[in-house]
């Protein structure tokens, strides 16, 4: 079935957009035009000002608009959130994430754009923040002047941070976050096939009063580590579901167009960082940027060939939502 017929021809009430991420914005600029509720998977779309003009006509149309950070609907990361929500962890101090693999190397996005919404998305989660400052380097070491190497670091108030790692050049498989809090440190390692996380009881103190130097000690406290139960559940039908649920009874995705208007607002501040050798990019995430699209978004791409797509319809409940299929 021809994209075409999916908008105006198929009946259906929702797409999903799962294609490149150079054909997010012109597929799904149709698909909510066409009064669909549409889901854009990650990155939302390749730079800022079309993830506002999505959210735009979303808005209008009165349809819902739902991005693919799909880890905040995985267990692991609930359970954390659920142990920060407790006080178990304390303030957090810092988060440092690595995503590393061999591949699969991408023509149109670097390794940041592909990898890091992830942990963004996870970051922001967590910290329940949104960070004012970015910083990224990174190297091209297999296509020209697409980075397949980064290393970005995100700036929170109140002397907060984060650190992100992404790679498509390392022979391993790597997927970790450390979350570093005041009393307590959580290690999440999503390849572990169980005991994805530990919590470990584990900290630094300084006293808060001394004299001279020589009364000052940090006080190290090491304490047990236990291993959270987790149910295994499948993120990707989480999310699926929750887009259905979203589209029958109204409601506002937990990762909504502007969740992923602030992640690529992320990304383009890590790209203007990159092209500066990791000079700092100051970032407003308060108010939506509606300035033109910045000098550092990837170039945008040709319209695709729209009419030489292949979909399969699924047909869940009343609602119809079709889905690109894989070739
Ligand atoms: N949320 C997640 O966990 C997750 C994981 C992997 C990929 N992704 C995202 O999913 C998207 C697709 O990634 P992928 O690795 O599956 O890519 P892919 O290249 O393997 O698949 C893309 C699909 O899009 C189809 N397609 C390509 N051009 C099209 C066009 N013009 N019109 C219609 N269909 C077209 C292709 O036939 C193919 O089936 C990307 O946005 C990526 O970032 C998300």
């Amino acid at each position: 079935m021809d994209y075409e017929h999916m908008l105006n021809g198929a009946g259906l009430d929702a797409i999903v957009i799962a294609t490149s991420v150079k054909y997010h914005y012109a597929m799904a600029r149709q698909s909510l035009l066409a009064g669909k509720h549409t889901f854009i998977e990650k990155p939302m779309a390749s730079s800022s000002a079309e993830c506002e003009e999505l959210i735009e006509i979303a808005e209008s149309k009165g349809v819902v608009l739902m991005i693919g950070h799909t880890f905040l609907y995985s267990a692991p990361v609930r359970k954390i959130k659920e142990i920060i929500l407790s006080g178990d962890v304390g303030e957090i101090r810092y988060i440092s994430a690595r995503r590393l693999n061999l591949g699969l190397f991408q023509k149109d996005i670097n390794v940041a754009w592909d990898l890091a919404p992830h942990d963004i998305s996870i970051i922001l989660e967590l910290m329940d923040e949104f960070p004012i400052r970015i910083n990224c380097q990174g190297n091209a070491h297999i296509t020209p002047g697409i980075e397949d190497v980064t290393s970005m670091s995100l700036t929170f108030p109140n002397n907060r941070f984060a650190t992100i790692q992404n790679s498509w050049l390392d022979p391993r498989k790597v997927r970790e976050m450390t979350i570093v809090g005041s009393k307590r440190m959580v290690v999440y390692d999503d390849v572990a096939s169980l005991e994805k996380l530990r919590v470990y009881d584990s900290r630094v103190d300084v006293p808060p009063h001394y004299d001279t130097f020589a009364e000052f000690q940090y006080a190290y406290h090491y304490g047990d580590m236990y291993v959270p139960y987790i149910k295994q559940e499948e993120p990707l039908k989480i999310e699926c579901q929750h887009f259905l649920d979203c589209i029958r009874q109204g409601l506002t995705p937990l990762t909504n167009g502007e969740q992923g208007l602030k992640l690529v607002k992320i990304l383009e501040a890590a790209s203007a960082s990159l092209k500066r050798n990791g000079a700092s990019v100051n970032l407003n995430l308060a108010a939506r940027d509606t300035s033109e699209t910045p000098a550092w978004a990837p170039a945008p791409a040709p319209a695709p060939q729209l009419n030489r797509a292949h979909f399969l319809i699924r047909t869940t409940g009343k609602t119809r939502v079709g889905v690109p299929h894989e070739d």
